[in-house]
């Protein structure tokens, strides 16, 4: 086994906020950071703050005065510093990250950066629910949008090309690295490069690598998005988004429409968010290694194409193992030929639980292309496991059990 796939080693270490305990590993940040100060008799966690208002007679020009919790809540401060140093920002305390109520509500408020007319790249495999978006916008006249393979430099830098020649700009170059659901890799820094050559602002959907394994902003990407439901929370009891930036004016803009769109999280969301990142560390190794693990072996079956970064047999394997520092994530992806095929291994499994969303503690798996708003290049019969934190023997048993019994079923024997 590759290194990558054994051991989850942090490539670089976030200075912590807190200057008196400086070089924290990550493993520590998660759980040091975002505490009460150590006095005598403090809480060892931060109390939740339930409220809607502040007391207070203060004039909006007055910095830092809560005034009303649509705009800011105390119990959102810790974590989105904590966020913030994870992301690698230079300054957490000056950009500490802005939780939104959903990833999508993240992902709007970025878009709404781009100016009415304007034009946004994405990939081709990107989340689902951006993809519907855009079309919704580009519907209502408000941008329009190019779709890329985000692996093929030559065709971003072609489509970017056309737009200068025809005299429009580009706004946005969004960007996934793992894609949802293809696991396409891409050249971060060669892409962040070309979108700021052709004057484009570039977002990085990061929720696949979590910030323990890519850090796009150090890579020069200019906002970093996060669905916070997925693996930063990673116990599928909630729905919260993220947006993290390195530059206090942008940072300015996307609070300012968290504000008036109304998208902020509950403060118990939050609290239960931080809750999942204390042990972000431990269940991001233990569910790589068993995906790396399946991987193997679903692969050594020998019938059905396996898709996994952490597969020699990965076109992006190589770019994976650079970009992607400390392991390959704990998604995969295995076409079994036929929606009825992949259905009746769906129906047979007993231990994971055949649901949408990914980056929980228990291991999930669908057919993708069961929504009709997948693009038609997502295999039929691929299924998408998003594997947990339970024992990988357990995990395979289930697997293979099900494989077998759907193939019996239909005759293959396999
Ligand atoms: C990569 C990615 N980004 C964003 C989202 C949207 O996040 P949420 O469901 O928290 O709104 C998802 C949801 O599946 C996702 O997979």
């Amino acid at each position: 086994m590759a290194d990558h796939d054994t051991a989850f080693t942090p490539a670089s270490t976030p200075a912590s906020a807190d200057t008196s305990t400086p070089q924290l590993r990550v493993e520590s940040l998660l759980v040091a950071a975002a505490r009460p100060a150590p006095e005598e008799n403090a809480p060892v966690n931060d109390p939740v703050h339930f409220t809607s208002t502040f007391h207070g007679t203060a004039t909006d020009a007055v910095p830092g005065q809560r005034v009303y919790a649509r705009m800011s809540n105390p119990t959102f401060d810790g974590p989105e510093r904590l966020l913030a140093e994870l992301e690698q920002v230079r300054d957490a305390e000056a950009t500490p990250a802005l939780f939104f109520g959903s990833g999508m509500a993240a992902i709007t408020a970025v878009l709404h950066l781009v100016p009415v007319g304007g034009h946004v790249v994405v990939p081709r495999h990107a989340y689902q629910g951006l993809g519907s978006l855009l079309d919704q916008l580009a519907e209502a006249g408000q941008l329009s949008v190019t779709r890329v393979d985000l692996r093929d430099l030559d065709e971003v830098r072609e489509v970017l090309d056309q737009r200068r020649n025809a005299g429009g700009t580009v706004d946005l170059l969004w960007l996934e690295s793992p894609t949802n659901p293809m696991l396409e890799v891409a050249d971060l820094p060669a892409l962040v490069a070309l979108a700021h050559e052709y004057g484009a602002l570039c977002a990085v959907d990061n929720t696949f690598a979590t910030p323990l394994l890519q850090q796009p902003l150090r890579l020069g990407a200019d906002v970093v998005v996060h669905s916070v439901t997925k693996y930063l929370a990673g116990h599928s009891d909630l729905i919260m988004g993220a947006v993290v930036v390195d530059d206090v004016e942008l940072r300015a803009r996307l609070a300012g429409h968290r504000t008036l769109f109304g998208a902020i999280p509950s403060a118990m969301d939050v609290y239960l968010a931080l809750r999942g990142m204390r042990t972000l560390a431990l269940r991001l190794e233990r569910a790589m290694d068993s995906a790396a693990e399946l991987a193997r072996r679903l692969e050594a079956r020998g019938s059905d194409p396996v898709r996994y970064p952490g597969l020699a047999s990965h076109e992006g394997h190589a770019l994976a193992a650079a970009t992607l520092q400390g392991g390959f994530g704990a998604v995969l992806t295995v076409d079994l030929g036929s929606a009825a095929r992949a259905d009746a291994v769906v129906h047979g499994l007993r231990l994971w639980t055949p649901a949408t969303s990914l980056g929980g503690v228990e291991s999930l798996v669908e057919r993708r292309r069961r929504f009709s708003s997948e693009p038609s290049t997502v295999p039929e019969g691929m299924l998408r496991l998003s594997v947990g934190i339970e024992h990988a023997e357990d995990l395979w048993a289930d697997l293979d059990q099900a494989l077998r019994a759907a193939d019996a079923q239909s005759g293959a024997g396999r």
